[in-house]
C-alpha cells in the first residue's frame, strides 16, 4: 500500500532552510496497522504530509496505492486524495458553520458523488452519533466531534487512513473509546493504517511501530537505547 524510499523533504522557513525528512524508507503492506512514535519536531507530520500528497518531496519516491506521488501535478494529487486517503487530526478540523451531516458529506460532494447526505448519515451512525446529525461542531463534545471526524475520514472508504495524534486532545478514557471506534472501523474495511502518535500504549495495538528521530526513520525495537 505504501513504499517510501530515499525521502527526502526540505523547506524553507523563516529562518532558512530545514531538512526535516532526511532518507526515510517505509513499506506498508495492505491492511498493515503501523504507528510512528518519536520526539516533538522529529518529522512525523511532515512525513504523513508526504504521504498525502500535502507536502512534496524534495528527493525521492512516495508510492500509495501504486501510485507514485512525486508524477502527479496539483489536480492529480486532489484526484488522488479523494480516492484513497482518509486522514484524522489531534484537532478536528471540523468546519464550525456546518452540521456534523454537512461535515461527513464534504467529502463526498466534492467527489461528486450523488447521495452524499444519506451516506454521511449512515457513517456517522456507524460512529454511534445517529442523534447528531444536525448539530455544528460547537454544540459536540471533544470525542464526539473526533467521532465526526472518524465518519468523514472513513466515509469514502479509502484505501489509506492517516491520524496524527487523533487522541492527544481528548482526556483518557474518551481518546480510549476513539481509538476503539477507530481500529473498528479500520477492521471493517480492511483500511491499511498510519498512526502518529506519543502514546506508547496506543502504539501497541498497531501490527508494527517505527520510531523517527531527526526526520529518519528506525524500527522502534532498538530505538529506545
Ligand atoms: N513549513 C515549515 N517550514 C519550515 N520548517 C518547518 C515547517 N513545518 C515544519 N517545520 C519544521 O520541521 C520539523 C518537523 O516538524 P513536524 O511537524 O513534522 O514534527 P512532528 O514530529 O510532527 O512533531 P510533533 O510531535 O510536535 O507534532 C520541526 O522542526 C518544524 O519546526
Ligand atoms: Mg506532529
Amino acid at each position: 500500500m505504501v513504499d517510501i524510499k530515499n525521502l527526502y523533504l526540505s523547506l524553507v522557513g523563516g529562518a532558512g532552510l530545514v531538512n526535516i525528512l532526511r532518507g526515510v524508507d517505509l513499506a506498508v503492506s495492505d491492511g498493515e496497522t503501523i504507528s510512528i512514535l518519536g520526539p516533538s519536531g522529529a518529522g512525523k507530520t511532515t512525513l504523513l504530509m508526504a504521504l498525502s500528497g500535502l507536502e512534496r518531496p524534495t528527493s525521492g519516491s512516495v508510492r500509495v496505492a501504486g501510485i507514485e506521488l512525486t508524477g502527479l501535478d496539483e489536480d492529480g494529487l486532489a484526484r488522488f486524495r479523494r480516492a484513497h486517503i482518509g486522514i484524522v487530526f489531534q484537532s478536528f478540523h471540523l468546519v464550525p458553520s456546518m452540521t456534523a451531516q454537512e461535515n461527513v458529506a464534504l467529502p463526498l460532494e466534492f467527489a461528486g458523488v450523488e447521495n452524499a447526505y444519506s451516506l454521511a448519515m449512515t457513517a456517522l451512525e456507524e460512529t454511534g452519533l445517529g442523534a447528531r446529525l444536525k448539530h455544528f461542531p460547537g454544540e459536540l463534545s471533544g470525542g464526539e466531534q473526533q467521532r465526526v471526524a472518524l465518519a468523514r475520514a472513513f466515509v469514502a472508504r479509502p484505501s489509506l487512513l492517516l491520524a496524527d495524534e487523533p487522541t492527544g486532545n481528548l482526556d483518557r478514557e474518551t481518546g480510549r473509546m476513539v481509538m476503539d471506534l477507530l481500529f473498528d472501523m479500520q477492521r471493517e474495511h480492511g483500511t491499511t493504517l498510519v498512526l502518529v502518535t506519543h502514546d506508547e500504549a496506543l502504539a501497541s495495538r498497531c501490527h508494527r511501530s517505527v520510531y523517527m528521530l531527526d526526520g529518519q526513520l528506525r524500527e522502534q525495537a532498538g530505538a529506545v537505547a
